[in-house]
Parts: C-alpha cells; structure tokens; sequence
C-alpha cells in the first residue's frame, strides 16, 4: 500500500511540487544522490575507486517531454565522460543512461531521437575507453528500449542493458539475451507494474529473480547482480561456483548509500563491486523510488523533515 502510494507519488507532478517547494534536507538526498555537480560526482567516484569499488554514473533525469532537454542531457553526460577520460577514472568508471531522459517520451519522433541522442553518448563512452548501461523504466517502454539497444549494439556490442525480474517476460528476456560479449544487469524492478506484466509478491519476485540469474549465470554474458538483498547475493556467488565462472566474469551491483559495508566486503573477496551512482538536479523520482522500496527509508525521511 505504502509502497504503491510512493511510487504513484514519484510520478505525480503535483506531489514533485509539493516536495521540492519543501525539500528534504541536503543530508537526505546525500545519502543516496552524490550532489547535483559534475565535479561532485566525479569527487564521489574518485573516493569509492579508491576503497576497490567500481563506478557507474547516473546523470538524473528522466520522463523528458523536450526534446532541447534530452539533447542537454546528452550533453552532460558527454562532458561527465570526458571527465572520467581526463581523471583516469574511465578504467573503473562507466555511465547509466535512462532513455527517457534523452528523448524516448517526446511525442514526434521520441524513439529515434532517444536512439541518437544515446549514440552520442555510446561515441562518447568508446572515445573515454568505458561502457554504457541502459536503464530499464516501467513495462511499458521495455520492447522500445531493447530494441534501441540492439540497434546500438551492432555498433557499440558492449552496451550493457537492465532487465527487471518482477516482470513475466523476462526469463525469456534473459535467454535472448545470455549470449556471448552480452552485459545484462538483473535488478528486481522499482515501478508500480499491473499484475498482468509483473509478480507482485517479494516471494514470487525474489523467486524469479532467482530464475533470470539462473539463466544468466549458465549463459555465455556478463550477469551483472544488481541486489542489496543477502539471499540473491548469496545464490549468485553458488551460481558462479556451478558455472565454473571465474571472478572477473560477472560482477555485483549496489546503489550509492546503500550496505556499503557490504559492499566492501565483496570487493575485499576480489570480486567487481560496482556502484551506481546518480547526480544532478533532478533527483526527485529517483529519491521517491528509494524510499518505496524500504520503510526504513521513509522513517529517515519523516523524521529529518520534522526536525527541520
Ligand atoms: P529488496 O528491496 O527486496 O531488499 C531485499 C533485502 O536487501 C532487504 O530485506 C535487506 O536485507 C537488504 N536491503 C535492501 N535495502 C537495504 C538498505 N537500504 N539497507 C540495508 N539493507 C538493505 N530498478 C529498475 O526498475 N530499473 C533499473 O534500471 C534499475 N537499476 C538498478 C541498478 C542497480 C545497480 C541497482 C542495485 C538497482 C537498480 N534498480 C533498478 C532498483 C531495483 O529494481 C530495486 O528496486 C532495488 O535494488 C531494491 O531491490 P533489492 O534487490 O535490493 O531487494
């Protein structure tokens, strides 16, 4: 109920006014945004490449109905990768990109200009020596933007792409997809989905996530566990035994903030921990998406408000 409630909210523009003429503390969002700079974000990254981590950056954005927007977004994203070329910070850094903040929403033309503004980024990422991961948004976009990724892949076939377990398809979604040189990240899935597209229950969700890794884990790719929860953790660390799968041949995800001790503790065993990291102004639905998926979250939220 709680969950639905947020989740409807991070969609709401009525609410998103609400919150930003009232926002949560800088504390808040720092817990989980690295600051609404590039020079943050690359500060950010530059600390957690220092304790062994992996990096990749989130420009926040998303759901954008003009088209000058989506061009600026990939703009900045062109100027965060030159960044990460100029640090050095490439080698252990990469980008996330949500296509809705490039354009893939817009009413004229929105899949085509989503597709070129995310090439440009894809040129970008190849001229600073790292990758691109796509975001995958609610059900509704998930045909459009795996068929932009297969588009961008005969060009860039390093182009990973997320794949949500609570949705029905995609067991079948990762067979198409666990083939040789093929990133997939598998996350859980943070949108408010129908029931006739997704599992509902955390059970039957986790259960499925179980499924998809399964899939992945015994394919040809390069899985990429994106989970804070210990049991998938655990399960994708046996997977990797029975596949004969070496370390450096499947990697483990978490978001900025969140069980940093964890994530240590899997980089200490030598395994690639990378972390997403977001940034920018416009951090908003990503911020409500957090707070849905944990109540732990919101009683942080609730209480910093009224200490205010
Ligand atoms: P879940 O939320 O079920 O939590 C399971 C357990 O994990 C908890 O019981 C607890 O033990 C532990 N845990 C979780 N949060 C914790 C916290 N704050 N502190 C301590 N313990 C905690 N979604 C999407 O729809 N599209 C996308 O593109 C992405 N991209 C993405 C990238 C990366 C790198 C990650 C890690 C996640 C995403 N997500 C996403 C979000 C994802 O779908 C999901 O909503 C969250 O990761 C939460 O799901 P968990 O797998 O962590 O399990």
């Amino acid at each position: 109920m709680l969950r639905s409630a947020l989740l409807a909210a991070s969609r709401s523009p009525q609410v998103r006014t609400v919150v930003e003429k009232f926002p949560p503390t800088h504390a808040i969002v720092e817990r989980f945004v690295a600051g609404e700079r590039l020079e943050q974000a690359v500060a950010a990254t530059d600390e957690l490449v220092a304790t062994g981590r992996t990096v990749t950056l989130d420009h926040l954005g998303e759901d954008t109905r003009d088209a000058a927007q989506a061009a600026d977004t990939a703009l900045a994203y062109e100027h965060l990768l030159t960044a990460l070329k100029e640090t050095g910070l490439a080698a252990s850094a990469e980008v996330s990109v949500k296509l809705s903040a490039v354009g893939q929403f817009l009413p004229v033309d929105g899949e085509k200009i989503a597709l070129e503004n995310a090439r440009r980024i894809c040129q970008a990422a190849a001229d600073a020596g790292t990758t691109v991961t796509l975001d995958m948004e609610d059900h509704t976009t998930t045909d459009s933007t795996l068929s932009i990724a297969r588009e961008l892949r005969e060009d860039f076939p390093w182009l990973g792409v997320v794949l949500q377990a609570y949705l029905r398809r995609t067991e079948a979604d990762c067979r198409d997809l666990a083939t040789k040189g093929s990133r997939v990240r598998l996350c859980k899935g943070a949108y408010k989905e129908p029931e006739s597209v997704a599992f509902q229950g955390k059970q039957e969700v986790d259960l499925a996530y179980v499924r998809a890794l399964k899939v992945l884990m015994g394919g040809e790719g390069y899985p990429m566990i994106a989970s804070h929860d210990p049991n998938m953790i655990k399960i994708a660390g046996q997977l990797a035994e029975w596949n004969n799968r070496g370390r450096d041949s499947f990697e483990y995800q978490m978001l900025y903030g969140i069980r940093p001790e964890e994530q240590l503790r899997l980089a200490g065993e030598g395994n690639t921990m990378r972390v997403y990291l977001p940034y920018g102004q416009e951090w908003y639905g990503y911020f409500m998406r957090r707070l849905a998926e944990r109540p732990a979250n919101l009683v942080f939220f609730l209480r910093a408000m009224a200490t205010r």
